[in-house]
């Protein structure tokens, strides 16, 4: 995955594109690059690492050019470093690419065959050899069609011409494209949020489209190469200037805001006059829906795993969950009484959008429980269930997981209601016990001292271990991923009762294990599992909440206890120990916490 960006303009871009590829840095941050046409030739510059590492290499502000291409990378094919960094360019043609060729490694060889040389590692640089090979005996707009079929896999595209001094051309395959439109001046990017710092008017490219973009001019092309009519949408106008502000880290700054997150989320969804919950323009009669089919990657799988367990508890209602990366390729019996929930914080993963879009292909009822309103999988669903948390810039999720985690509830709990399969009072309660969440999560976040000086020990270790039951066992889930994101130790998350049937055997003296026991109905099972790894030496941290009885067991390393509610939402609470855990593991660490080695913040390929 990676961010791509284009302007063609009146005026120098290279300040722009600079600005424009900081804020796409969510998409990769292992190399950078920017290449621009001036006195009728191609300057182009990359290097590895961060864009202000471009910045300090290289005296861009006098970068010339009324027209450009930049791209940030997440590597796929090739090393991150400044041969393989984007754009790649030949004398006549410089490209920038998002997404996977996976014919690179044939076309490569007709290439060479063809005597082009190549200098990279990448896929990506096929395309420009192609494009190259295709001119000799086509057109521009005839070569341009030619190649995206000769093209197999996903490609978003920024490509400029050394021999066209305005134009930049744009085309579309499974990854995100979009075209923004300016005071004479145009934008190619590769979602809103790159575009949205120059202008609200934005046309997103579907899927096999194209378009030349000139300073004063767009045109859209479908992939036979014929004209295309094109809506030009209007960005929302919030602009959600978003800082560190006193914070070190902005994954410190969003785990300190979730009160207020959840608070915005609760207020969104619960009628506070009649104690209700409304969830509004619910597009579907409850009776239609017999089934619930949940679909995410990563945390956003982990609360999919969380929601299964509330509606199964709440509901009598069939619920399945899946990985998105294994969905699309599974042979799914698709049922028109199934709900199919899409969660995702950026509502731009690749494997999320195709699972999407395979449910879309077969015509499903399709809800996305998103935090980026104007992202892919919000616009192709039916249904768009907000998390309301703000932009979520720390790679490591954290308000965003507990922002999807509250709406999945919220919707359990509406639907259970709707079905008349709660009793009014405990529907009542349990709104009230909502209402309460995000003063108790508060009161939580200040286990801060203690977790501090756990820190340490799970860094010094080999290997750590996360266990819960029931409800807990999606957060000890949760727990391990963020550490090993991180920390980049390994981490395990586990069901407790499950250790004796092979994970036991990994367990030897002094190994730290997180037990997640919580005072609920599977808290005397995962002591007894507890005391399973504190016999074999394990230092365990146990986390649950405050009780008026003692813990029945010694030989506990640390305890942490959160505060106290009903066991639906004890999962919330049980989650802050564990964000900050990985917080402190890292920052102990020196890591780079806000971009961790070899991630990004959405992930826009397969
Ligand atoms: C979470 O901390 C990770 N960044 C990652 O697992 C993430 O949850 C996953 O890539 C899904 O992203 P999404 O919610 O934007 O779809």
């Amino acid at each position: 995955m990676c961010g791509i960006i284009g302007i063609s303009s009146h005026k120098s871009v290279s300040n722009s594109i600079i600005n424009s590829l900081k804020k796409l840095e969510y998409r990769g941050y292992d190399s950078a690059g920017i290449a621009t046409l001036a006195d009728g030739l191609i300057n182009e510059v990359k290097s590895k690492g961060r864009v202000e590492n471009l910045e300090n290499n290289f005296d861009l502000k006098n970068l010339s050019g009324n027209i450009g291409i930049g791209h940030v990378r997440w590597a796929t094919h090739g090393v991150p470093n400044s041969v393989n960094a984007h754009p790649h360019s030949s004398e006549n043609v410089s490209v920038v690419h998002n997404g996977i060729i996976e014919n690179s490694t044939i076309l490569k060889k007709y290439l060479l065959g063809k005597g082009h040389k190549f200098k990279s590692q990448t896929d990506t640089e096929v395309i420009v050899h192609l494009i190259t090979e295709n001119l000799k005996s086509s057109e521009l707009q005839e070569a341009i069609t030619k190649t995206l079929k000769q093209l197999h896999g996903s490609f978003a595209l920024g490509i400029i011409f050394k021999d066209i001094p305005d134009l930049i051309i744009g085309a579309r395959r499974g990854s995100p494209l979009a075209v923004g439109y300016g005071p004479n001046e145009n934008y190619l990017g590769s979602d809103s949020y790159a575009l949205k710092s120059m202008t609200n008017k934005i046309t997103y490219l579907e899927d096999g489209e194209f378009c030349f973009i000139k300073k004063d001019e767009v045109n859209f092309f479908n992939e036979e190469g014929i004209k295309i009519n094109k809506k030009v949408l209007e960005l929302s106008s919030d602009q959600q200037n978003y800082d560190k502000g006193d914070f070190k880290h902005f994954m410190a700054k969003e785990i300190e805001e979730q009160p207020q997150t959840l608070k915005t989320g609760i207020k969104e969804y619960l009628d506070s006059m009649n104690n209700d919950i409304n969830i509004y323009n619910f597009p579907w009669k409850i009776n239609e829906i017999k089934s619930i089919m949940l679909i995410g990657c990563g945390t956003a799988y982990h609360s999919c795993l969380m929601a299964k367990y509330w509606f199964e508890e709440l509901t009598t209602l069939d619920v399945n969950i899946d990985i998105a990366s294994e969905f699309r390729y599974r042979k799914n019996r698709f049922k028109n009484d199934t709900l199919y929930i899409f969660v995702s914080q950026s509502g731009e993963t690749a494997d999320t959008y195709a699972a999407l879009d395979l449910c879309n292909k077969n015509n499903m009822k399709t809800c996305a429980v998103v935090n980026v309103i104007e992202s892919s999988i919000a616009r192709d669903s039916n249904f768009v269930l907000p998390i309301h948390c703000g932009p979520e810039i720390g790679v490591a999720s954290t308000k965003a997981f507990l922002g999807q985690i509250l709406v999945l509830y919220i919707l359990s709990l509406k639907l259970s209601s709707l079905r008349e399969e709660i009793k009014n009072k405990d529907y009542q309660e349990k709104i009230k016990d909502l209402k309460n969440l995000p003063g108790l999560i508060e009161e939580t976040l200040s286990v801060d001292n203690d977790i501090q000086a756990i820190a340490s020990t799970f860094n010094e270790a080999k290997g750590s271990m996360f266990l819960g039951r029931g409800f807990s066992f999606p957060i000890a889930l949760e727990g391990a991923l963020k550490l090993k994101e991180l920390s980049y130790v390994h981490a395990e998350g586990y069901p407790a009762g499950e250790m004796k049937h092979g994970p036991l055997a990994l367990i030897e003296e002094g190994m730290p294990v997180v037990v997640l026991a919580p005072r609920d109905n599977y808290y005397k099972k995962t002591i007894s599992n507890m005391q399973e790894v504190v016999a074999r030496g394990a230092k365990v941290l146990l986390i649950t909440n405050k009780s008026k009885d003692e813990i029945v067991s010694e030989n506990i390393w640390e305890k942490i206890e959160v505060e106290t509610t009903n066991d639906d939402l004890l999962p919330f609470l049980l989650t802050i120990p564990l964000q900050k855990l990985a917080y402190y593991s890292a920052l102990k660490k020196g890591y780079d916490i806000d971009k961790p080695r070899n991630l990004a913040k959405s992930v826009t390929v397969e």
